[in-house]
């Protein structure tokens, strides 16, 4: 068992790199197997989900090299084993998209139900009202879901919900389908657009992605490219937030500040300086901050997986904050962790009401998801003496090497591995 134990109280301070936007990353990854040719994909992340990735790509078949750090070569052309098993697929969400890539590639496609975090039901209905659309069959036979689309044809797919998965996942069936597709209540995330130009990139006709209506031309073939994933915008809202906890001074580098609005006005509105430039943000904490509400929405309203985060720094701002989270029915899991170091949370359905106390304080807590995690960090670099935070294989699923990005910030962090023999059994 690996678990953060975090020394609060001291400012962040200085410059931090942020990498490849994982969501980005996640659907690019299957996106290269629609290739006839090698892709070479570059800021990519280094963070467990992307290796959980690789390994599904590897086990049909396609050969991937890590040529540096950030830097993947994927080669499609022995592809010949179009299932994602069990064992693989448990571990994250975004396996899911190889159900899209896999029918457009070879016509047909057997993936386990997705793991992932835990936010509530997390349904699938509009991928496959998508696929059935195209001209699909689609089954679930004991917890896979089979496709089988011989001769897919562009249609129109309206969808009921604004979900980024689906739109995804539709996008890279319908790439190489006959005809025109067209996606209308589409989801408009940066990543969207990213898998968007990743795919033109390769020969594909897709415009409109951004808007929420996104128009597919189907084409025959898509060639090899070299293409550069969009930086992380939630790792980079994440530092942002931890400045603005900590009464930091930090400059966040390779970001896209346009894709960060949302975060930047509220932070702006509780009383941070945030300055924006070309490819980088500065945030300044100064003291302490006022309360807000928030409520979650698709892109480009505030974004869920900054819900964790923004709670947290609203635990210590001055008065009663309001935070509604809309798209998630339950993504308020880590209050109870946030509550044992001193928070004062009420949820009531998809409602916190947060009551700002002066200070938090270290405690022993459990990361329950990836911003959970995050969450707890924020709490624990704001808190005053220790915090330790177990469970920390979710923060690694989505944040590369935060525990030495924050060292080189000043926070007093280290990650202990504790035997698992040295874990006490449970009482029941
Ligand atoms: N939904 C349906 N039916 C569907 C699909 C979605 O009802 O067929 C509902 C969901 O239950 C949810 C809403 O639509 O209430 C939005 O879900 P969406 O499909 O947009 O989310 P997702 O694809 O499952 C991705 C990210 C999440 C991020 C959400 C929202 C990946 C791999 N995951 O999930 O990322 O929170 O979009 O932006 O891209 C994270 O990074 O921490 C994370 C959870």
């Amino acid at each position: 068992m690996e678990k953060y134990v975090i020394h609060g109280g001291n400012r962040l301070l200085g410059e931090v790199t942020v990498s490849g936007a994982k969501n980005a990353a996640l659907a690019i990854l299957p996106a290269a197997i629609l290739s006839d040719e090698p892709c070479i994909i570059e800021n990519v992340p280094n963070i467990s989900d992307i290796d959980y990735s690789i390994k599904i790509l590897n086990h049909m078949g396609v050969e991937v090299k890590m040529i540096n750090h950030s830097t993947l070569r994927i080669d499609p052309r022995k592809l010949r084993h179009p299932v994602v098993e069990y064992d693989l697929a448990k571990n994250m969400r975004a396996s899911y998209y190889f159900l899209g890539a896999l029918l457009g590639k070879t016509k047909t496609a057997k993936v386990s139900l997705p793991g992932g975090c835990d936010l509530g039901s997390r349904p699938i209905d509009q991928h496959l009202k998508g696929f059935e659309a195209l001209g699909a069959k689609v089954e679930i036979d004991r917890g896979m879901v089979c496709l089988e689309g011989d001769h897919l044809l562009g249609a129109k797919v309206d969808f009921d919900v604004v979900t980024v998965g689906a739109t995804i996942n539709i996008m890279l069936a319908a790439v190489k389908a006959e005809g025109l597709t067209i996606l209308e209540n589409a989801a408009k995330e940066p990543h969207i657009v990213d898998l968007a130009n990743f795919l033109n990139s390769m020969g594909a006709n897709i415009i409109g992605a951004g808007t929420d209506v996104i128009k597919i031309r189907g084409v025959e073939s898509l060639h090899g490219t070299q293409y550069s994933v969009i930086p992380d915008q939630i790792e980079a809202g994440t530092f942002m937030v931890m400045a603005a906890a900590t009464g930091g001074d930090v400059l966040i580098k390779n970001v896209i500040p346009k894709h960060l609005e949302a975060v930047t006005s509220k932070l702006q509105k509780i009383g941070a300086v945030v300055e924006e430039y070309d490819d980088s943000i500065r945030v300044v904490g100064t003291g302490r901050l006022e309360k807000t509400t928030i409520k979650t929405m698709p892109h480009p309203g505030f974004p869920t997986d900054m819900q964790p985060q923004i709670t947290t720094l609203l635990t210590i701002a001055n008065g009663t904050s309001m935070v509604t989270e809309s798209i998630f029915d339950n993504r308020f899991k880590y209050v109870d962790e946030l509550r044992r170091m001193g928070a004062d949370i009420t949820v009531n359905g998809k409602v916190a009401v947060v009551e700002g106390v002066s200070r938090l304080t270290g405690a022993s807590v459990k990361a329950t998801d990836l911003r959970a995690g995050a969450a707890l960090i924020i709490a624990g670099l704001a808190a005053s003496g220790t915090t330790e935070i177990e469970d920390v294989f979710h923060v690694e699923r989505g944040y590369e090497n935060i525990e030495n990005k924050l060292k080189g910030l000043g926070a007093d962090i280290k990650k202990i591995v504790t035997p698992d023999s040295m874990v006490l059994p449970k009482v029941l």
